[in-house]
């Protein structure tokens, strides 16, 4: 990667990158522009080459593709969060679907086994995390802008469920009374079942007035839990109630921080797609299971194994499971890491079925195991295009059948994505 001089000049762009960069040409080389689409004819200022082509900054926009729409959020252009919501809902669609398909593409999958994406409103994601730092006017609470640790101030925010957006303000009061001047903290905020749940991660002992502070805000806005953690230690400060989630009826315990999907409309696409696709077969493996998002839904038909890395969640979802009641089969819970010990071609012989979704990395061990297994049916749900395709090749070459993907984009005007593959072996 070498800084270039900032050379200055006009560029159509014709097409989008993986990560959403409108992309032209300039002298035969490919030129990222983040901020355009096609259509557009911009002015733009080079500032460094990669292997792939150029990378450039918009300067300004000589000519407006007829696909941009006005940003909904005030915060757009600064917030690193949503830097595509200039797309019109179609363009962005389409994006979403050619980023998979030109992820799978790159290891031999052809483009129709992609289907019509999922895309989740505005308004629907239910866990955040955001920066804070405490200065001398106040607290600044928001993201940071895109690839720098500057933190962008936000007030309210389109994307998150509004019981998330309207603390935003309050938060940042309440924090200003806690943190100490040039003090950071990470504030993560979900929205479980029972109601909010906070943990405020900053290098902070509490003292009693500390904690009447935050058990005060907790009471105002209803807050179901909030924990402080000072250092990795953790501070239940105030428990309301505790925070659980509902899975098919049943309810899990939420561990502080612990994986959720990140929205309520995102998690019901991928679990109908589960659930569909191991629909008529006998026991089911649910890999990388987290607190059971899919266990639960699959445990209503199947008898589940559910095996996990993390010992607080595995953990919750056995609390789960034990008052799940009549209506679920038989779960199993399993702490294992999947990473260092993948369940072998052996031990897959007794499923039906096995669902993975692992971590961005994929599952590169365990799937060279389910590769060589005789499972009939596979379901992969990742969040990263590029090692699901990689993971599905081996599948691939080990005899499965890529039946189909179903993108699902639960990070609505921004490039990350989720997605679903069913395999199977005749
Ligand atoms: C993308 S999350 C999916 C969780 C769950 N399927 C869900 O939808 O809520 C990935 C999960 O993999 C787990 N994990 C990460 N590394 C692991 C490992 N080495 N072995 C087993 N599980 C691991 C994480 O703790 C996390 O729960």
């Amino acid at each position: 990667m070498t800084k270039k001089q900032a050379e200055i000049f006009d560029i159509e762009i014709t097409s989008l990158g993986a990560q959403g960069d409108g992309v032209g040409e300039h002298e035969g080389t490919p030129v990222f522009v983040p901020g355009c689409m096609p259509g557009d004819v911009a002015t733009v200022a080079a500032t460094e080459t990669r292997r792939n082509g150029i990378y450039a900054d918009l300067i300004s926009i000589v000519e407006e593709s007829s696909d941009r729409v006005s940003a909904a959020c005030d915060h757009f252009g600064k917030c690193g969060g949503c830097q595509l919501q200039f797309m019109s809902p179609d363009v962005y669609g389409a994006w979403v679907k050619e980023r998979t398909t030109m992820a799978l593409a790159h290891h031999g999958f052809a483009p129709d086994l992609v289907r019509e994406p999922v895309i989740t409103p505005s308004g629907t994601r239910r866990r955040v995390a955001l920066k804070a730092l405490r200065v001398a006017s106040g607290v600044v609470l928001g993201f940071n802008e895109r690839g720098s640790h500057q933190i962008v101030d936000v007030k309210s925010c389109p994307v998150a469920r509004p019981e998330i957006s309207r603390l935003l303000v309050p938060l940042r009061s309440v924090l200003a009374d806690l943190l100490p001047q040039r003090m950071a903290a990470t504030v993560h905020i979900t929205l479980t079942a029972s109601g909010l749940d906070i943990l405020i991660d900053a290098p902070r002992e509490l003292d009693l007035a500390a904690r009447e502070c935050l058990v005060e805000f907790a009471n105002a806005h209803d807050v179901a839990s909030l924990h402080w953690q000072d250092q990795g230690f953790l501070d239940p400060v105030a428990i309301r109630r505790e925070p659980v989630m509902d899975f098919a009826g049943a309810k899990v315990p939420l561990p502080p921080a612990a994986f959720i999907q990140a929205s309520g409309e995102g998690e019901a696409a991928l679990v109908s797609a589960v659930v569909e696709a191991c629909a008529g077969v006998g026991r089911v493996a649910d890999l990388f299971c987290g607190i059971g998002t899919f266990t639960f839904p699959l445990a209503k038909d199947h008898q589940v194994l559910a095996a996990e890395g993390a010992k607080g969640a595995i953990d919750a979802l056995q609390a789960g499971a034990n008052v799940a009641g009549p209506s679920f089969k038989q779960i199993v819970a399993k702490h294992r890491d999947l990473f260092r010990r993948p369940l072998s071609a052996k031990e897959l012989e007794m499923f039906d079925a096995v669902v993975f979704d692992p971590p961005r990395a994929g599952a590169k061990d365990q799937v060279e195991e389910l590769a060589k297994s005789s499972v009939s049916r596979i379901v992969a749900v990742s969040c990263n295009p590029n090692t699901f395709s990689r993971d599905a090749r081996t599948l691939a070459d080990g005899g499965y059948r890529l039946d189909y993907v179903l993108p699902v984009d639960q990070f609505l005007w921004s490039p990350h994505m989720e997605l679903v593959g069913v395999f199977s072996r005749d």
